[in-house]
């Protein structure tokens, strides 16, 4: 039995992780549960799993949950504790009980409570890749130091993960990251200024959260992928390519240094991912439906268009120059998508902040995470300051 810590319980990937749990209650236990707000959600999660520790960033939430539980007549012999803060995150996510964390909290909230589970020896299972945009090489060396597996959650790393298993690492020689294009790959430049938030959220193959579904609308999301595969994988750069894949069947790829190339194909259904990082590397018979090729047709690949997608070159920018810069580039991100999606300003405008926000940015070099989380802060503030 694997005793699972999920950071994120509320969202698309917590959902796709605890449907897991469900499935297959002889394999995962969940002992530990988090979440930003929704508390409503968590106390759904709280009744079904019956966690011993869940906590709250928000602090009013909660206070709400735990009057939510103590007016419970099911929870009335549950022992729980309910935490909140940052301080209540970091103790779900190194609880002495746990056999594996989970990372699925959105942006750069997780980057803490990733990095101090793996100072607490925990395996994880990362969906979370803004951490790793921001802090990789910490990131990577607290993990080395600790002896601790990062295990890819993204279907695109988890792709590449299984397309190096039993090769050699030194015949590599370039990854290939496949993209969707999100819902506004055809869309000509002149019509994406007033694009609204309702069709860029019209994801063609997957389902999953808001911010992440923006990200692959501007094609940002394969630029942190980009970076997130660097630190994985220990690969630079200029090794790494992305080519446009509409179908989704074929997750990525890697090219050897004869030629083969080797990938890894599936329905696009998170639950596959997620179980390989959960049970690695043992495969479970999860049920989903057959990938049959011959209803698939045509698999196709182009090359993006980066006049289209100018934030997939701003990642690759920020990744070469290196330091500070690719947490600058997460923070612009980040405050760019939540000010589109609540209107404050138009889609174009998401790329010139970054831009913009990158462009006043003297990139330092980083010691420790308490430089990378001053750089975050920086990069909010600079980019709030653009937008206001
Ligand atoms: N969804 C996918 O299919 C997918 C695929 C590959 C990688 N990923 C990556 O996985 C991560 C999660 O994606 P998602 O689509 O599952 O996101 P999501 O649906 O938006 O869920 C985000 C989760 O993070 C929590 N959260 C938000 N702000 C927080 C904060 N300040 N402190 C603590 N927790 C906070 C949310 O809690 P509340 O509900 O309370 O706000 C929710 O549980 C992202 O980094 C994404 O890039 C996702």
């Amino acid at each position: 039995m694997k005793k699972i810590v999920l950071l994120g319980s509320t969202g698309s990937i917590g959902a796709n992780t605890l449907q897991l749990a469900a499935d297959f209650p002889d394999r995962f236990q969940v002992v530990g549960l988090t979440a930003g707000s929704n508390n409503d959600k968590l106390l759904l999660q709280i009744r079904r799993f019956r966690p011993q520790v869940v906590a709250l960033a928000d602090e009013k939430a909660a206070e709400r949950l735990r009057r939510q539980c103590r007016s419970r007549r099911d929870l009335k012999d549950l022992k729980i504790e309910i935490l909140s803060g940052m301080e209540g995150l970091v103790r779900t996510a190194t609880l002495d009980e746990a056999d594996i964390v989970v990372s699925a909290i959105v942006g750069s909230a997780g980057l803490v409570p990733t990095f101090e589970a793996i100072r607490a020896k925990k395996p994880i299972a990362l969906a979370n890749k803004e951490p790793l945009v921001m802090a990789g090489a910490i990131i990577q060396e607290e993990a080395r130091r600790r002896g601790v597996a990062i295990l890819p959650v993204d279907s695109e790393h988890s792709a590449i993960f299984q397309s190096l298993s039993g090769q050699r690492r030194g015949d590599v020689h370039r990854l290939i990251l496949t993209a969707s294009g999100g819902p506004l790959l055809d869309l000509p430049l002149a019509k994406r200024r007033t694009i609204k938030p309702a069709q860029a959220l019209k994801h063609p193959t997957w389902r999953m959260g808001t911010k992440i579904t923006i990200d692959s609308a501007t094609l940002m999301n394969k630029g942190l992928e980009v970076i997130e595969a660097r630190w994985l994988f220990d690969i630079p750069p200029d090794r790494i390519d992305v080519v446009i894949h509409r179908q989704s069947i074929v997750h990525s790829m890697v090219e050897y240094r004869d030629g083969s190339v080797i990938a890894q194909m599936g329905i696009p259904d998170m639950r596959g991912p997620l179980a390989y990082a959960l049970n690695y590397p043992e495969r479970l018979p999860l049920g989903l439906p057959a990938l049959d090729l011959t209803k698939v047709k045509a698999l196709t690949f182009e090359l993006p268009d980066h006049k289209k997608f100018p934030c997939l070159g701003y990642a690759y920018e920020a990744l070469k120059t290196g330091g500070t810069m690719p947490a600058v580039l997460n923070a612009a991100n980040e405050i760019a998508v939540a000010a589109y999606l609540s209107g404050r300003i138009g889609f174009l405008e998401i790329a010139r902040l970054i831009r913009k926000t990158m462009d006043g940015h003297v990139p330092q070099a980083v010691k420790n995470l308490e430089d990378v989380l001053e750089a975050d802060r920086w990069g909010r503030e600079r980019a709030m300051k653009a937008i206001s």
